[in-house]
């Protein structure tokens, strides 16, 4: 499931932020990926243990541990730190799968069930910079407003295009879901959703009680914690 989470960042909130990553240090992206994406990747990243890094970082995932949809759809166990990039004058990031498993820096180890992209650009402040994914429903090109996000499987093949002019500022992380499966997980997340229109419409009726059930019955057989 490739889904667009919209207002994760208040304008506000992406003006501090965007203040303060520019004030910032930046290194080589090839820092944080293993041989092939090192082959392919030219941008510019926070060091991992940038107090700034760190500091943001837990911003975002208490924004995205309030809002309904996020946590709907990706059913978060745990995550790993954001981390911060940028791409300028023609950088890019070829075809690449996101590594399977990361150690997280505070010790133990996450599998990459989800990927995460939250733009802190306008679409227009940059030429190029599409996130294109490519799943078993096609290729999706995706440019969002700063402060949304997309959510997508870590296993699909993605690459980010040359931005040609302007500047494209991110933010990426990985999670790991309580559920692993993406096809169970959606099947949970179209569920929740269906149940919560069904209670704006009727209330907890009966039917609506039973369907609950059925959803947290069913998050109880997939989940692993
Ligand atoms: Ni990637």
């Amino acid at each position: 499931m490739l889904l667009h989470i919209p207002g994760v960042l208040s304008g506000d909130e992406v003006a501090r932020f965007r203040a303060e990553l520019h004030a910032a240090d930046w290194v080589d992206g090839r820092e944080t990926v293993g041989p092939q994406g090192a082959r392919v990747k030219h941008n510019r990243q926070l060091p991992s243990d940038s107090p700034l890094a760190e500091r943001l970082g837990r911003q975002i995932l208490a924004a995205l541990g309030q809002h309904p949809l996020y946590v709907a759809a990706a059913l978060p166990l745990r995550s790993v730190p954001p981390l911060f990039n940028r791409y300028a004058g023609g950088e890019h990031y070829g075809d690449h799968i996101d590594g399977g498993i990361r150690a997280l820096p505070a010790g133990g180890m996450l599998r990459t069930d989800l990927s995460s992209t939250l733009f802190l650009s306008e679409p227009h402040e940059y030429d190029g910079g599409e996130l294109v994914v490519s799943d078993t429903y096609g290729v999706h090109e995706v440019k969002l407003p700063a402060g949304d996000l997309i959510l997508y499987p870590a296993s699909s093949v993605h690459r980010v295009e040359p931005v040609s002019g302007g500047e494209r500022l991110c933010a990426f992380f990985w999670t790991q879901s309580m559920v692993r499966n993406d096809q169970q997980r959606t099947m949970l997340f179209e569920l929740d959703t269906q149940v919560q229109a069904l209670r704006r419409q009727l209330g907890d009726s009966p039917e609506v009680v039973s369907l609950t059930g059925h959803y947290h019955n069913l998050l109880r057989m997939w989940s692993e914690l």
